[in-house]
């Protein structure tokens, strides 16, 4: 058994620009309840996402469309009770700011109430306003770039961007105009999905904000992956995630021995009576 680590600083999001400057790699992983944000705490990540990629890997979506505000207020508040260390980011669900700059900071203001400390949202350019409005009202604020799941039927499903020369949307040079963008809009750090690695690393240089990457190679200031993904509990592999372990099998194998033991008249023995 693994000893508990000592209780750790609290990140903040100063601490970001900090990370950046020292060329310290930044952790975030997603977690969408208090028991793995516990968990995922104790093993030291930076940055707890509680990502609107709960819509696929909890409620069986196909994409995250389909996510809801009033979820994204409930997941934050349940990973906020387990007072992790690391920063907690609330992801912007589709719909929940994309309206006005208006509506983006009443989402914002709905999500830090439940214990958010920085809000993520996607877009580059088109969201420029939007970022500064919120980061006006001292909401610090996470960009989101590339491959922006949101977009899904955009880009005709989850496509790698920037793979193309051009300044039309998922285009190469307008993945870097995107970039800076949200750099100048005021945002803390920016995630960049599903992008080539040159280009992740071309923007990661350009930019004084960090980059935390996903599918986007290994020259990023810092990693993003999905919780279900690095556990192995999903069935899926895809060629950016990696399966750190295989609790989906480990599951599937306990899970089976229970019911073994019940239909066996097995569970519960004596030990684990009342007398
Ligand atoms: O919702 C999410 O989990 C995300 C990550 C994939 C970056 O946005």
């Amino acid at each position: 058994m693994t000893n508990p680590p000592p209780e750790r600083k609290k990140i903040t999001v100063p601490d970001l620009a900090r990370m950046k400057a020292l060329e310290e790699r930044i952790s975030m992983i997603t977690a969408y309840d208090a028991t793995f944000a516990r968990l995922v705490d104790l093993a030291g990540v930076d940055m707890i996402l509680v990502g609107d990629s709960v819509g696929m890997v909890v409620q069986g979506e196909a994409n995250t469309i389909p996510v809801e505000l009033d979820e994204m207020a409930y997941h934050v508040r349940l990973v906020a009770r387990s007072r992790p260390a690391a920063l907690i980011v609330g992801d912007l669900p589709f719909g929940s700011y994309q309206v006005s700059p208006q509506q983006a900071v009443e989402s914002s203001i709905r999500l830090m109430k439940e214990g958010a400390e920085c809000v993520k949202l996607e877009g580059g350019v088109v969201m420029a306003e939007t970022i500064q409005a919120i980061t006006r009202v001292d909401i610090p604020v996470v960009g989101h770039i590339g491959l922006t799941p949101q977009s899904y039927h955009r880009m005709g499903g989850h496509k790698v961007q920037g793979k193309k020369s051009g300044f039309e949307a998922g285009g190469r040079e307008r993945l870097l105009e995107d970039a800076h963008a949200v750099e100048q809009a005021g945002a803390c750090a920016i995630v960049v999905e599903g992008v080539p690695r040159e280009l992740a690393k071309e923007i990661t240089r350009k930019l004084s904000i960090p980059t935390i990457g996903i599918g986007a190679g290994p020259d990023c200031d810092g990693q993003v992956l999905v919780l279900h993904d690095v556990l192995g509990l999903s069935d899926m592999t895809l060629k950016f995630t990696k399966h750190y372990a295989d609790l989906r099998t480990r599951a599937i194998e306990a899970t089976e021995a229970y019911v073994r033991e019940v239909r066996d008249g097995l569970w519960p023995d004596d030990e684990h009576s009342f007398h």
